[in-house]
């Protein structure tokens, strides 16, 4: 590998820190990449619709009544007023400027006197619909109309997450929890996508839940499939057998750019959804399920128990690496790509830096 003859050097700092390369980002990569809507459930009977936020662009999904999810940009086509806000359920979407309704396939249906107009025909007006794919009982979009398929982008991901939540379908959101962090997404995203940190700063995920030594990070696609052997199972920080346990293995699949699917031993789902609020601030959604949403202890006491460790720890590395990087002293260091790959390998930030510039830089 030539990384041993010349080190790969890490991003320039400005990747991080310039609000123009944020710009750009908002345009290019969020708006031709799949991002995280809403969670299915949330939107489970016809006529539930929920608004979102992606690329600086507002958007809702809606259940028609076929049982189809649909997403479209939340504007009229009238004269551009927002149509929906938040969630709710409706029987056609009614523009609360002039009224003009639309089905819930987005075709227009009806306006007040637009009969009177010589020409009018409403069958040419529809909402703009944008691509949508239910992953899991997850709702992704993309903005790109040419966009690939999810199995393209994430080869097999989805295949091998059914193979480890033989449940999904049930499984229903219990606990939301936002992380505000005051570092660029890409920090965040980062920190999340090695584990060269993690015995010196993560001392309960590193005795509790996994077994370093054996952790590993590899791209398929542009998926980044964590996998790693868990620590004696008497070790765990929780009963793994209490739950829906059907496996005792734990797994995570980094969606590029900004969502990942967890399983923790005993068939526990989490997800972390990445929301970038500005070049230099960043919220991260933990999200936690249990078999129809219902109370689970063992679910909430995870949640707390992550969100007071491995979360709380991150927080305080993250937001120490955006000031960092604001400083003139920093000079980009060489990644420690390992040939070998394993825990103490940043080969996975080679390969995530190399998505990075490639969607600033084209
Ligand atoms: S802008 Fe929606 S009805 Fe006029
Ligand atoms: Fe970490």
């Amino acid at each position: 590998m030539t990384e041993r003859a010349t080190p790969q050097r890490s991003l320039d700092a400005r990747y991080y820190t310039d609000p123009e390369v944020f710009r750009v980002e908002q345009e290019g990569l969020l708006a031709r990449t799949w991002q995280f809507a809403v969670h299915a459930s949330d939107i489970a009977n016809p006529g539930d619709y929920a608004a979102f936020e992606i690329a600086g662009e507002c958007l809702f999904a809606v259940r028609g009544r076929d049982g189809e999810v649909r997403c479209f940009y939340n504007v009229c086509q009238h004269r551009a007023h927002r149509l929906v806000q938040g969630t709710g359920n409706t029987r056609v979407v009614v523009c609360p400027y002039h009224a003009w309704t639309y089905e819930l396939t987005g075709q227009f249906r009806a306006g007040p006197n637009t009969k009177s107009v010589t020409g009018f025909d409403g069958s040419k007006i529809c909402l703009t619909e944008v691509s949508c794919e239910e992953f899991l009982g997850f709702v992704f979009v993309n903005l790109d109309p040419e966009a690939e398929p999810m199995e393209t982008w994430f080869p097999n991901a989805r295949a091998e997450l059914e193979a480890f939540l033989p449940h999904w379908a049930t499984l229903k959101p219990l606990e939301w929890i936002d992380i505000p962090e005051r570092c660029n997404w890409k920090v965040s995203v980062e920190n999340y996508s090695e584990c060269y940190h993690c015995t010196l700063n993560h001392p309960t995920f590193a005795t509790g839940v996994v077994k370093p030594d054996t952790y590993d990070i590899q791209p398929q696609g542009y998926c980044l499939r964590h996998t790693t052997e868990c620590n004696d199972l008497s070790q765990m920080s929780y009963d793994i057998n209490s739950g829906h346990a059907l496996n005792d293995k734990y797994s995570s699949w980094f969606l590029w750019p900004m969502f990942s699917f967890q399983v923790y031993p005993g068939n526990l789902l989490n997800t972390y959804h990445w929301r970038a609020t500005g070049h230099d601030t960043v919220t991260v959604c933990r999200g936690w399920y249990s078999v129809d949403g219902v109370e689970s202890d063992i679910v909430r006491q995870m949640a707390v128990q992550d969100r007071e460790t491995t979360v709380e720890e991150d927080i305080h590395l993250v937001e120490s690496v955006q000031k960092g990087l604001m400083s003139r002293g920093y000079v980009p260091g060489p990644l420690v790509v390992d040939p070998k790959c394993g825990v103490n390998s940043e080969h996975s930030i080679l390969h995530l830096q190399n998505w990075m510039r490639k969607a600033v830089d084209g």
